[in-house]
C-alpha cells in the first residue's frame, strides 16, 4: 500500500460528474476569460469568507500578493516584515514591488513570533505580511495591535488557509488586503493556476482590479501602468464545484490531524504541531519536528509513505534572499530546517493509511 501525500486524481473521481459538466458548460458558453463563472465564483468565495469582503480573481497566488501589495501604494524602499519560514512567493511579492523584506522568526505555531516581530519594526517599516502557514492563522490580534501602534499595513497571505478561522472569523477578512492561491495542491485547488485578492476596502480592490486589468476598469482604458492577471472561466467553474466540498474536506483533514495527534502524542522524539485555542486550523500540512528526521525519512520511503519538507531552507538561508539579511537571526526557522517533516495530509487518506503512518513512525522510534 502506497500512502500518498496528495491524491488529486482521487479527489477528481469523487466529484467527476459535477466537474465534467462544469467544464463542458464553459466550453459550450465559450466564456474563457471573464464571464459569469468568474463573477459567480468571486461572489460565492466572498460569501464563504463573510464580513462583507470583496473579491477579485487573478492568475495565481503570487500575483494576488504582488498586486495586493502594489495597491497599497507603499513608499519605495519601505520595509515589509515577513516570516522567515514561508513559501518563497511571500518574499518575491515584496521585492518585486521595490520594497525590502525583513525576516521575522516563527513561533511554535510556525507563524510570526510576536516578540521578534516587534523587535524588528523600525521607522522604515511599512507593512506586515501575516502568513497563515500550514492551515493555521497567524496571531492576528497581536499583529493588528502592532500594526495600529506603528501605523503599518497588514497583508494576509492565505494561500494555505482556505476556511481557517481566528476567533470565529475566517482569515482573509482581517487585514487591509488578503491573497489566496488556488494552486492545485491547496485545500481549494484549481486544475491549473488561480488566485484571489480579498479586501473589505472597496477602493483597494478597485485599485487591484485596475492593476490586474492593464491599468483600467474597462477595455482600452489605461489610467495607470497595469499588467495582466486573470482567473479564467474554466478554473472558476471548477473552483465553484470544489468550494461546495471545502468545508467537508477541511473537516476530514481535522479528523486526520486528530488521529496523528493522538497516535503520536506520547512520542518523545516528535514535536507535534501546536494549534492555538483561538484558531480552527484547516491542516493544509501536518508538520512534525524530529531530530531523527533522516532515519524517519528512510523508513517512510521504504514503507511506501510519501512525505514532504516545508521548507527545506528558510528564506534567509536561500541564495536569493541571503543578501537581504543583515546579521538578523531567525533562530527557530534556521534550527527547524533540519527537523521539520510533513506527513501525508488530505481528505484522500483512509483511516488505515493514517494508522500505517503512525505505526511505522512508532515502530521506528520505539523499536
Ligand atoms: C504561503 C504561500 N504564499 C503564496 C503562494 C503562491 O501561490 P501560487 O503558487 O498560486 O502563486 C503559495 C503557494 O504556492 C504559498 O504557499
Amino acid at each position: 500500500m502506497v500512502v500518498k501525500f496528495l491524491d488529486l486524481k482521487k479527489q477528481y473521481l469523487s466529484i467527476k460528474q459535477e466537474i465534467d459538466s462544469a467544464i463542458f458548460r464553459v466550453i459550450q458558453n465559450s466564456a474563457f476569460i471573464g464571464g459569469d463563472e468568474v463573477l459567480c465564483f468571486e461572489k460565492e468565495f466572498a460569501e464563504f469568507l463573510g464580513e462583507g469582503v470583496k473579491t477579485l480573481g487573478v492568475g495565481n497566488g503570487t500575483d494576488a500578493l504582488e498586486i495586493a501589495i502594489e495597491s497599497l501604494n507603499l513608499p519605495q524602499g519601505g520595509e515589509v516584515l515577513i516570516p522567515a519560514n514561508t513559501f518563497v512567493a511571500t518574499a518575491e511579492a515584496v521585492v518585486r514591488n521595490g520594497l525590502k523584506v525583513v525576516f521575522v522568526d516563527c513561533g511554535r505555531d510556525y507563524t510570526l513570533d510576536i516578540g521578534d516581530l516587534e523587535s524588528k519594526i523600525t521607522p522604515a517599516s511599512v507593512a506586515i505580511i501575516a502568513v497563515h502557514l500550514y492551515g493555521q492563522s497567524a496571531k492576528l490580534n497581536e499583529i493588528l495591535n502592532l500594526a495600529k501602534k506603528y501605523h503599518l499595513k497588514v497583508i494576509e497571505d492565505c494561500a494555505q488557509s482556505h476556511g481557517a478561522t481566528y476567533n470565529g472569523r475566517r482569515v482573509g477578512t482581517f487585514g487591509d488586503v488578503g491573497a489566496f492561491s488556488f494552486y492545485p495542491g491547496k485545500n481549494l485547488g484549481a486544475f491549473g493556476d488561480g488566485g484571489m485578492i480579498v479586501s473589505r476596502d472597496f477602493d483597494c480592490l478597485q485599485r487591484c482590479r485596475e492593476i490586474a486589468h492593464h491599468g483600467g476598469l474597462s477595455k482600452y482604458e489605461h489610467r495607470i501602468i497595469g499588467r495582466n492577471s486573470r482567473l479564467d472561466g474554466m478554473q472558476a467553474a471548477i473552483l465553484r464545484v470544489k468550494l461546495k466540498y471545502l468545508e467537508s474536506w477541511n473537516a476530514r483533514r481535522r479528523e486526520i490531524a486528530g488521529l496523528y495527534l493522538e497516535g503520536l502524542g506520547d512520542m518523545l522524539d516528535i514535536a507535534l504541531p501546536e494549534v492555538k485555542p483561538s484558531c480552527i486550523c484547516v491542516w493544509h500540512l501536518f508538520v512534525i519536528r524530529t531530530l531523527k528526521r533522516q532515519t524517519l525519512m528512510e523508513v517512510l520511503r521504504k514503507n511506501g509513505i510519501e512525505y514532504g519538507l516545508h521548507y527545506p531552507l528558510s528564506l534567509p538561508n536561500t541564495p536569493a534572499y541571503a543578501p537581504f539579511v543583515k546579521g538578523i537571526e531567525c533562530k527557530n526557522a534556521t534550527c527547524w530546517e533540519d527537523e521539520i517533516l510533513s506527513l501525508p495530509m488530505g481528505e484522500h487518506l483512509e483511516d488505515k493509511e493514517v494508522q500505517k503512518v503512525i505505526e511505522v513512525l512508532k515502530d521506528t522510534l520505539c523499536g
